[in-house]
């Protein structure tokens, strides 16, 4: 595992647009793992910057996203599917066919958590996985746990993950965030070629420090990604 460490969080997202755009210049129809919450905003405002500028073409890129909540539909506020159509998708040239995100409206939505990652298999898998972390370790939504499924399923949010994102998205109404969601498993993203994990302020340094130590725990489920060969720590 390689660790990074910017001055800035400017500097730290156009790092990490730097490498997705590598990506796309070296495979035109590569597929991309994307994650959601605040810290990608900044590079997905880079990356919308380098299109415009002619600096990469995302027509023949795939994209997968790590995780929805469940019961927003897609044009909630806070779903989503809206955070990538507003922070990406609007303003590049991917194709809307293209974009695969977990859905958290569908009558059945074990049945379509499954179709979700066989459509993943069948693209041939993620190249590049972007990640961010939450302040208790979880990647995706896979919250601290004894156990966990392994691939894409329907999960609970933990406690802490509700108050952050209240905070953060919800103006401090735990009350309006959604308690479930569908989330990629560990498993599913383990099997990138490559990852990225984004980590931006001090409310993740116990996070960080956790996959420091070396010590693979559920408690901390980042940890796991000291088992991938090629993983990347972008710290700002
Ligand atoms: P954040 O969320 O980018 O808003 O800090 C990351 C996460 O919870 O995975």
């Amino acid at each position: 595992m390689k660790k990074n460490n910017y001055k800035d969080y400017a500097a730290m997202s156009r790092a990490a647009a730097d490498i997705v755009v590598a990506t796309v210049k070296a495979k035109p129809n590569a597929v991309l793992g994307l994650p959601t919450g605040s810290t990608p905003i900044g590079m997905y405002a880079e990356l919308v910057k380098d299109y415009k500028a002619g600096k990469v073409d995302f027509s023949e890129v795939t994209t997968f996203n790590l995780d929805e909540y469940i019961g927003l539909d897609t044009k909630h506020e806070q779903s989503y599917r809206r955070f990538m159509q507003e922070q990406l998708f609007d303003h590049i040239n991917i194709k809307p066919s293209n974009t695969h995100i977990p859905s958290g409206t569908a009558k059945d939505l074990n049945k379509a958590a499954k179709e979700f990652e066989d459509l993943l298999k069948k693209s041939g898998g993620v190249d590049l996985f972007v990640l961010g972390i939450g302040t208790n370790g979880h990647i995706g939504f896979n919250e601290p746990a004894a156990s966990m499924p392994a691939y894409t399923h329907v999960v609970g949010l933990a406690e802490e993950t509700i108050k952050v994102n209240a905070d953060k998205f919800f103006a401090g109404d735990m009350k309006a965030v959604p308690k479930t969601a569908v989330s990629m498993g560990l498993a599913t993203i383990m099997k990138a070629n490559k990852i990225i994990l984004l980590s931006n302020g001090e409310s993740k340094n116990d996070a960080i420090a956790k996959i420091d130590s070396q010590v693979l725990t559920l408690d901390c489920p980042a940890t796991v990604l000291h088992m991938h060969r090629d993983v990347t720590l972008l710290i700002s």
